[in-house]
């Protein structure tokens, strides 16, 4: 079996790099990585190609292997998408929280759709029931292919070169990157790229979720999926990010609004709360610094949450959400916009 380079993995990957103008103010330079250029909207085409690409190779794929894994979003869209035209089966491990949207694109690019909804009894958690869950599918099915986002190396690989083509679009001058965690995949790559090629002058801003525990923070609830993780995922190691922020919900919300406001960028939940991570640590960087965030996905996937005034208002109260509203007139975008 074969990739047949021309197609649409061959879309996968240079992702335009913009700066930022209205939303920031002019020093330092800001710029966002986007990465809902990629064909299936989301940063999630990498892994899934190289995971691919890498099992294909290694003869673990072949045309009578089934694919199977635990996502609720972009990772099963971009496994989805690859699936349909390699002509291979694929079942999606989805909860209880996935969008009717993302399952509707799911469907839609012709995955099966198997849906967890009890929390794993151990953990307490619906992400380690639904990978408990996928790896009891694949163990039935003889020649199945567990693609293991959070565990699988290949999933990180994929991700030298999203930095590589980040240090190549800013000639080597990049002072600092703001990166979204979840599985710790693109952590993971961007940090070992930097490394193995002795890039020591980059400085990593992982950016979390109030809630999650990736970064040893209490468990609590998280509203925006994305970013942040209910598990320590396998492919985190201490040491990858020179700092880590927790953003809350309330902020990723005002984010995701201030660059649609004053970018016209429609972006994704963690977009807005790497852009807010860069708010909170303004004050540690220097004017003539030049900041790259990755923005992993596009905004129309949360229409029905971040970009509703409803779904706003009854998740943080009308108040909160008349003030998003009102010109984003919330004090800390306002304070963020005049010291960056
Ligand atoms: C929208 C979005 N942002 C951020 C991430 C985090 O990326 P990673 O899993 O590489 O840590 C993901 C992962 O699924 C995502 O879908």
């Amino acid at each position: 079996m074969e990739i047949h380079e021309g197609g649409i993995m061959s879309m996968v990957g240079n992702t335009p790099l913009l700066q930022l103008r209205k939303a920031v103010a002019e020093k330092p330079r800001v710029f966002a990585k986007l990465e809902g250029f990629n064909p299936g909207g989301s940063t999630k085409d990498r892994p899934a190609l190289e995971i691919i690409r890498h099992g294909i190779k290694q003869g673990k794929i072949d045309e009578d292997t089934t694919i199977v894994e635990s996502s609720s979003g972009n990772m099963g869209i971009a496994l989805a998408q690859f699936c349909r035209v390699l002509g291979l089966r694929f079942i999606c491990v989805i909860d209880s929280r996935a969008t009717t949207q993302n399952v509707q694109l799911l469907k839609t690019y012709g995955a099966e759709v198997e849906l967890v909804t009890e929390p794993d009894r151990l953990s307490g958690e619906l992400l380690q029931a639904r990978i408990n869950r996928a790896r009891q599918i694949a163990e039935s099915i003889p020649k199945s292919f567990l693609v293991n986002q959070y565990a699988n190396i290949y999933n990180a690989i994929a991700h030298h070169r999203t930095m590589k083509e980040i240090v190549d679009q800013l000639d080597g001058k990049v002072d600092y990157l703001f990166c979204a965690a979840s599985s710790c995949g693109t952590l993971r790559g961007c940090a070992d790229y930097l490394a193995q090629n002795n890039i020591t002058g980059t400085k990593i801003y992982a950016v979390d979720a109030v809630g999650s525990v990736i970064f040893g923070g209490k468990k609590g609830k998280r509203l925006i999926p994305g970013h942040g993780s209910g598990i320590t995922p396998p492919l985190y190691q201490e040491g990858l990010a020179h700092h880590h922020i927790a953003v809350s919900d309330f902020d990723c919300v005002a984010g995701c609004r201030l660059l649609l406001d004053k970018e016209g960028l429609l972006v994704g939940g963690s977009s807005g709360a790497a852009f807010m991570g860069l708010a909170q640590t303004r004050h540690e960087i220097s004017p003539s610094a030049t900041c790259v965030i990755l923005f992993p996905d596009r905004g129309d996937r949360y229409l029905d949450t971040i970009f509703c005034d409803e779904w706003v208002a009854a998740q943080f109260g009308s108040q909160e959400s008349e003030k998003l509203k009102a010109g984003w007139a919330t004090e800390k975008t306002q304070h963020f916009r005049r010291a960056v």
